[in-house]
């Protein structure tokens, strides 16, 4: 179904975020019909471009970021037609007479102004934009993250943009929201009546919430060093993941009843400070190792041999401080370099109280697990106990019952930007963080910086390609639990 008539003004327009995901979501959406003929897309860079010099870049990096099938030159074509370009210093007191001239030259209607640029330029920005009276009740602003990088900074830029754009014109966007298996997590647990009544402390042992990645930082080290993991990471991805796992049934599916939820949630996570972080959460750095049988730099060979105290790794204990979820742990794990790409959020439910079997004891029936997969195949497993066929004794068997997306449904995956950035065009900011969300988490994790600042420890070296560090391993062992790594 296609969506208003817009204009979506992208700063930060041949930046990394905008050439791999954002243009290329766009053309999806084009190539659906999504968009209507009229709508454009507008970069601004101080890449000193003009509209063909986009386009013919555009034209040249696209095809490596679409899947081979959904590449046809003749959509491209079209697509190109809709791209423009401004150059702009938003940093200088010039007037933006060339971006309002193009704004300006249509009538009024919905205006996306993404900021996939430093946060620290987001407030100057959304000013300037109403300063050259850019800023209609139709205009939205996308705000990528990290929205700060403590508590008071995320405020301040929150107080800023608020200073110009109403919450509800503002779309603060973390992507995992917008994948499919995550928005899958609400409609499994919401529109099934299985699971819920064991959705609790009674039938959970515990909940493991994994995003391992492959890749190091690459040409992100600039931005990656003045954050590391926990910010990177955590602080947004795997909350929100936790968020989605632990909440309450929302009353109805909508912008703030599940938000709210979300909110709660994170008000109840239990704060880890002090001596309590150096027992509930690991912090490691990738070394050199092998990727794919490839060799590899280590993350202080690509800093060119500085010492650096950035993580790059994680692993935390975290624990939800309500009726539900009392004495179930989180355990959450995120770190690059590492031998596997796979997001996934395990549930662990509690062994069986005692085997009627003889000769197996309780603690050999394995418990159940439902696994859900973000990526790299998305799927929704669900492991059962059965017998292993045979007429010889009695002998157990785990099995998945496997639902695995590509095999059930024909339809190619989108990329969550797609689904997320028409949702702004559309104005439902259901699946994006509000302000009092992204606040909440800042309260939650900055402690747990802090303390790490404060011990001075360095990061644990693991080598590239492995599982991680060896800490990690013993965390989660210190409890008799194991982290779930079948492939
Ligand atoms: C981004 C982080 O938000 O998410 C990156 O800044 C990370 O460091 C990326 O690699 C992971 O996203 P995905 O969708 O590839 O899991």
């Amino acid at each position: 179904q296609q969506v208003d008539t817009c204009d979506i003004v992208v700063f930060g327009g041949t930046g990394d975020l905008a050439m791999r995901k954002l243009i290329p979501s766009l053309y999806q959406r084009d190539r659906d019909g999504q968009l209507t003929s009229d709508s454009r897309i507008i970069a601004v860079s101080r890449a000193g471009l003009d509209g063909p010099g986009y386009r013919d870049k555009v034209a040249a990096e696209l095809p490596h970021f679409l899947p081979k099938d959904t590449y046809d030159s003749e959509t491209v074509d079209a697509f190109l037609t809709r791209l423009h370009h401004v150059t702009l210093d938003v940093t200088s007191a010039e007037p933006w007479e060339e971006l309002a001239a193009l704004l300006t030259a249509v009538e009024d209607r919905v205006r996306v102004y993404y900021l996939a640029s430093a946060p620290k330029l987001f407030g100057g920005i959304c000013h300037r934009l109403q300063d050259n009276g850019l800023v209609s009740p139709q205009s939205r602003v996308v705000l990528e993250k990290p929205i700060g990088t403590d508590l008071a900074s995320a405020q301040q830029i929150n107080d800023e943009v608020g200073a110009v754009f109403s919450e509800e014109q503002i779309f603060r966007i973390d992507h995992y929201l917008g994948k499919e298996t995550v928005q899958n997590l609400l409609v499994l647990r919401f529109a099934n009546t299985l699971l819920e009544p064991m959705w609790r402390s009674a039938a959970i042992d515990h909940v493991q919430i994994t995003v391992s990645e492959t890749v190091g930082v690459g040409n992100r080290i600039g931005y990656y060093d003045g954050s590391g993991a926990l910010r990177d990471m955590v602080q947004n991805h795997m909350l929100q993941l936790l968020c989605l796992v632990a909440m309450e049934p929302p009353n109805h599916y909508d912008r703030d009843s599940v938000r709210d939820e979300k909110l709660k949630v994170l008000q109840a996570l239990k704060p880890l400070t002090g001596h309590n972080v150096h027992r509930n959460t690991v912090r490691g750095q990738y070394a050199p190792g092998s990727i794919d049988g490839q060799s590899v730099p280590g993350y202080s060979e690509e800093l060119e041999g500085q010492a650096s105290n950035t993580e790059t790794y994680v692993a935390l204990k975290a624990e939800v401080n309500s009726w539900r979820w009392a004495g179930v742990p989180f355990y959450l794990r995120t770190g690059k370099r590492l031998d596997r790409r796979a997001s996934e959020i395990v549930v662990q439910f509690k062994s069986v109280p005692h085997s009627i079997f003889p000769a197996i004891d309780d603690e050999m029936i394995p418990p159940n697990r439902l696994v859900i997969r973000l990526q790299p195949d998305e799927a929704v497993r669900l492991h059962l106990v059965t017998k292993a066929p045979g007429p010889g004794g009695l002998r157990l068997r785990e099995v998945p019952l496997n639902l695995s997306f590509a095999e059930t449904f024909d339809e190619r995956l989108p990329d969550a930007y797609e689904r997320l950035l028409m949702d702004v065009v559309r104005g439902n900011p259901m699946l994006f963080m509000r302000r009092d969300e992204v606040e909440a988490a800042w309260e939650w994790a900055e402690p747990i910086l802090t303390a790490w600042q404060e011990s001075q420890h360095l990061p644990k070296r693991y080598a590239s390609g492995s599982h991680g560090p060896a800490a990690a391993t013993a965390l989660i062992e210190r409890d008799g639990r194991t982290w779930n790594d079948e492939e």
